[in-house]
């Protein structure tokens, strides 16, 4: 249904294209940067990703630090040490390059630059003061889609729960998007993240929130992924790698500008408590989560069969609906996602407590069927158990 009234902007300035992560020195140039600080972790630094922004930087004559100290699901004091580091260092601009926890540990300090505090002071939904000093994201995986969402996700490590910075004023300035830089991704990560994006083009094209513009964008998004995922994976080439950036980066316009709803309302209260990787945890609820949205927004389901690639013209909204969701839990196996049972982590005498923190996730209104704490129960016992249409 097409709302009344809605509004869309993608703030984020997006350059795509193999070779414009050299472009980082001259973006920075053009937001007059006197000091730099790069977020990336050591196996991005290792594997020589940060090397063209280095040498870009060095020849417009910005000096450049490195704040490496950030693991997955970044914490709230990794994001206060960071600052506290940009602070001492006299930082202005901020380059994130890397997947989803660089980008959000980044966009985490240059809000700290302006807004001062901790971290956790601004999670939550408009509660900035300012804007957050620049940053200009540089995605390394094809997933998170964070270089152009207006949120920044942070883990409370009393609680071990996720949080978000939910403010247009942490939508970086620049993304630079360089499909290149997938080429040497190890498999594992293009699958789980390639997920993470299918999960937001799903959802966000799904949930109670969706617009005719992320829609547009949620869609396309499905189809590239759909597309692509796979030879990604087992033979990456640039083809698929541009298709892969293209549909994470479309994907994140659609649930930043959207929203995302139960799968990561669950994925997120895992991950929170798990520390596992966030595609994996989208992965192993989406089949399940999915089929029993079904009922509340069949229509749409239909559209993802579709996007999906099937021929669903001799099926009615249902069972194409169903068709689709089949379809996703047979490119989570062919891309060696595993089953949530088979993760070593997880303990079913968690899942009350798991389904309670889901409860309470800012998206769980976005889900397009009502989710009570008792429902995610359900739906990760059923998860567990093995999702079967
Ligand atoms: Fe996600």
């Amino acid at each position: 249904m097409i709302p009344n009234k809605y509004e869309f902007s993608v703030p984020t300035k997006i350059i795509f294209g193999s070779g414009v992560i050299k472009e980082a020195g001259s973006k920075a140039k053009e937001l007059n940067a006197k000091k730099i600080l790069i977020v990336a972790g050591e196996n991005v630094r290792k594997a020589g990703l940060t090397k063209d922004v280095e040498t870009s930087l060095t020849a417009v004559g910005i000096p450049y630090v490195y704040f490496s100290e950030f693991v997955p699901n970044p914490r709230d004091y990794t994001c206060n040490k960071g600052y506290e580091f940009a602070k001492k260092e006299k930082v202005d601009t901020v380059i994130a390059v890397g997947g989803g926890s660089a980008m959000d540990t980044a966009k985490a300090i240059a809000t700290l630059l302006t807004n001062g505090g901790d971290v956790l002071d601004w999670c939550g939904a408009d509660l900035l003061k300012t804007d957050m000093a620049p940053l200009i994201a540089i995605p390394t995986t094809a997933g998170t889609g964070s270089e152009v969402t207006p949120f920044a996700v942070v883990t409370d490590s009393k609680t071990q729960t996720k949080l978000n910075i939910l403010d247009m004023r942490v939508t970086p300035k620049y993304a630079l998007v360089d499909p290149h830089v997938l080429l040497n991704l190890p498999p594992h990560i293009m699958a789980a993240t390639g997920i993470d994006a299918m999960t937001h083009a799903v959802e966000a094209y799904t949930c109670t929130v969706a617009n005719p513009h992320t829609d547009v964008y949620a869609l396309y998004a499905i189809r590239l992924i759909s597309s692509n995922l796979r030879q990604a994976v087992n033979n990456p080439d640039l083809e698929s790698c541009t298709g892969m950036m293209l549909g994470s980066n479309t994907a994140g316009i659609a649930f930043g500008f959207a929203d995302v709803a139960a799968v990561h309302c669950m994925a997120e209260a895992l991950g929170g408590m798990y520390d596992m990787a966030h595609g994996v945890a989208n992965a192993v609820l989406l089949p399940t989560v999915s089929n029993w949205n079904i009922p509340a927004n069949t229509k749409k389901y239909a559209d993802v069969a579709v996007a999906l690639g099937l021929d669903t013209s001799r099926m009615s909204d249902n069972e194409a609906a169903h068709a689709g969701v089949a379809e996703l839990e047979k490119l989570c196996r062919d891309v060696g996602i595993p089953k949530l049972k088979d993760l070593p982590a997880i303990n079913t005498a968690d899942f009350p407590a798991l389904a309670a923190a889901a409860a309470e996730n800012v998206s769980v209104n976005s889900n397009p069927r009502k989710v009570s704490a008792d429902d995610f129960l359900k739906l990760f016992k059923k998860a567990y158990e093995g999702y079967d249409d």
